[in-house]
């Protein structure tokens, strides 16, 4: 026994010390944690697991998404901390903040989405890949999409699209709003990206494509019959058609007439892009440009049918430039689409109300300080761009559509949606949108074509609501009446 006592002792106090040391090691790591959380913007942790996911979702469905920021705002400031989809989150509505992410990205940021969403929209489009390879896609996207190329290859063809779809509604026709608008979008990306205007093409590219974009936003699980299985289906069959007009477009000869082989036959011709590379430029267009166009034509008409005001102005400047002697459409030039000021303030009032892109996706690429917070690697951050749109201390009445805002000198600055901090319907940085400029023309000819050819009333009470995507909860019903026929009604 007494042999025994040193081996007993030293075993005693090598475990008092072991535990010693591991209690330390704890204390140490949770101080370490601590130290670094307290310098993360401050915030809540909300529920085990769920964080504030919950009240993210039901704010975001709601018909004011940033209900659930502003919340947090009035209690921690215009930056916070707290935890959604089990991960710690950095929220912003903080304009000078926002810009900071937005002109770091790909240094000290970058954009992050789920890998379901990557597998979708192709891991080679410039939506999803990052640095060098983005900063090259996104050149040869700005270039495709500049204002010369505006003038040149998609002025007519853009009228044509709108007279092909607007052109068969009946007196009295009681229509969903969203479908046209839905309908419109897709035929100008297919149209201008692919150079299609067979109505058959179109049409089962319509179909194919709202299968893919209906999987973008569902659960990913890819089993038969699931949204998801359906859009990454759809993607391919999209891919094989996209695929197909290549080889078709290297075999015969350059396209000769300006813009008839779209957006893939310039890119062919004028860029050296791999043919897989190519495909998912193409699907990343039209994914990035289609839902945003659409909505953005179906908002600015709601809120118009809305402020009868707004609506009469805007008829009257459109008006304008119809044909003084007859009552077809007439084709609109450069010029008359610079002088819409009244149209251009309402697509920016619609952008700002509307919140079409209502926050951005972002992960700490380093470990960023920014004032006194510091923000760990891989941390998410969310740019909430719709919290600047919709602030009060920066827009006066900002909850109601008043498009004679942005005729006020005051607000020239603000206005400028490529620099502006407080207006960025298009983000900013070095992933700007680079069709905001096609995005802006499309919209003013739809509202050309749509006011100077038809009234319409409202059916239905509706109200928005933005989640899984921005949309009329009820559906946008109206009825729908020529305006060269009610002009020869009171005529007689
Ligand atoms: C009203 C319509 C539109 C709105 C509000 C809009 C808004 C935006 C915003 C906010 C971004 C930045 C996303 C980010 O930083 O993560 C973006 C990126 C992009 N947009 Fe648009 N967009 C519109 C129309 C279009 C159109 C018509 C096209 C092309 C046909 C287009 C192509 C793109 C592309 C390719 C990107 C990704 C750029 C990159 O990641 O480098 N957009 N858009």
């Amino acid at each position: 026994m007494e042999e025994n006592f040193p081996l007993a002792w030293s075993l005693t106090i090598g475990t008092l010390l072991l535990i010693v040391f591991l209690v330390k090691l704890l204390k140490d790591r949770r101080e370490r944690v601590d130290g670094r959380t307290s310098k993360l913007p401050p915030g809540r942790r909300g529920w085990p697991l769920l964080g504030d996911s919950i009240n993210w979702i039901s704010s975001v469905a709601s018909s004011h998404p940033p209900r659930f920021v502003e919340e947090q705002v009035k209690r921690y400031g215009r930056i916070f901390s707290c935890s959604l989809f089990g991960k710690w989150t950095i929220v912003s509505a903080d304009s000078t903040f926002n810009r900071f992410i937005m002109q770091n990205e790909g240094k000290l940021f970058q954009s992050s989405y789920p890998k379901s969403f990557r597998d979708l929209v192709g891991k080679n489009g410039v939506i999803t890949v990052q640095g060098e390879q983005q900063r090259k896609l996104h050149g040869i996207a700005s270039n495709m999409m500049r204002l010369e190329k505006l003038k040149l290859h998609f002025l007519t063809d853009i009228q044509m699209v709108m007279l092909q779809t607007l052109n068969n509604f009946q007196n009295n026709q009681v229509i969903l709003l969203q479908d046209v608008c839905r309908k419109v979008a897709i035929h100008l990306m297919v149209n201008q990206l692919l150079g299609t205007s067979s109505e058959s093409e179109i049409n089962e590219m319509a179909k194919l494509f709202s299968n893919f974009v209906d999987g973008c936003l569902s659960v990913p699980i890819r089993i038969p019959g699931s949204a998801f299985h359906t859009a990454m289906q759809a993607r391919e069959t999209i891919i094989n058609k996209i695929n197909k007009k290549i080889e078709f477009m290297k075999r015969k000869q350059p396209a000769t007439e300006s813009g008839s082989n779209g957006v893939l036959g310039r890119l062919i011709e004028e860029e050296s892009l791999p043919d897989e590379a190519i495909a998912d430029f193409i699907i990343n267009l039209l994914f990035a440009g289609n839902e945003t166009t659409a909505k953005t034509m179906l908002f600015a008409v709601y809120f118009l049918t809305q402020s009868p005001k707004a609506l009469n102005q805007l008829m009257e400047e459109q008006d304008k430039l119809r044909s003084a002697t007859s009552d077809d459409p007439v084709m609109l030039t450069w010029e008359d689409y610079k002088s819409m000021a009244f149209t251009q303030c309402v697509i920016d009032e619609t952008l700002r109300l509307g919140g079409i892109a209502i926050w951005l996706m972002r992960e700490a690429k380093v470990e960023v300080q920014y004032e006194d917070f510091i923000i760990p690697k891989g941390c998410f951050v969310v740019p909430f761009l719709s919290a600047v749109h919709l602030d009060e201390t920066l827009y006066k009445g900002a909850l109601n559509f008043n498009p004679w805002r942005w005729m006020d000198p005051e607000n020239q600055e603000k206005r400028n949606w490529r620099s502006s901090p407080f207006y960025t319907p298009f983000g900013g940085g070095a992933r700007f949108c680079p069709g905001s400029e096609l995005a802006r023309l499309q919209i003013a000819l739809f509202l050309h074509y749509f006011v100077t050819q038809y009234r319409w009333t409202q059916i239905k009470e509706d109200r928005m609501s933005f989640f899984p995507s921005a949309r009329l909860v009820n559906g946008f019903q109206i009825r729908i009446n020529k305006r060269a026929d009610e002009v020869s009604v009171s005529m007689h």
